[in-house]
């Protein structure tokens, strides 16, 4: 299973909470579409128990260095402002999705299976052509009320949200 977290803003309760969630689901890939914003939210991240855990930053994380630094300290994957690359066998993208433009080409090249982004706080899963589009929410929960995360099973290609 892979996790997919986005936006996670600082709420370490929320981090807490859903590191718990993302252990009792059993995850094995987590992937973070960005604005973790402080560089504290990290280790908490990564207590998720998974074999490997891969983000982007977001709009909101100003502290580059020091989020790349901690990223290393704590064995997190911390790519920069675009992943792409294959995960359980799928092709993804993701991306903030601070400019949709992006998310929007990235989903039209067709060149993968799940294009992932973050950024609206608003969860949505569609198809363009065989292109998976999944947005996971907001894990903070700050501007809908609702704290958010999904989990992609990597053989049905089918997408769960789940609240936590
Ligand atoms: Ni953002």
């Amino acid at each position: 299973m892979i996790g997919l977290i986005s936006d996670t803003h600082d709420n370490l309760r929320a981090v807490r909470e859903l590191a718990d969630r993302m252990n009792d689901e059993g995850v094995e890939v987590v992937l973070h579409a960005g604005d973790y914003v402080a560089p504290f939210t990290l280790p908490e991240l990564a207590k998720i128990d998974c074999e490997e855990f891969i983000g982007v930053f977001g709009n909101n994380d100003g502290e580059r260095d020091f989020l790349r630094e901690k990223a290393e300290e704590v064995g997190f994957n911390l790519v920069g402002e675009v992943f792409t690359g294959e995960v359980l066998g799928l092709k993804v993208a993701m991306v903030h999705g601070t400019e949709e433009a992006i998310v929007e080409a990235l989903a039209r090249s067709g060149q993968y299976d799940v294009v992932v982004y973050g950024h609206t706080h608003e969860p949505e899963e569609r198809r363009v052509g065989d292109t998976l589009v999944v947005n996971p929410g907001e894990a903070c929960g700050y501007v809908t009320g609702r704290r958010t995360a999904a989990l992609l099973d990597p053989d049905e290609r089918t997408v769960k949200l789940i609240e936590f």
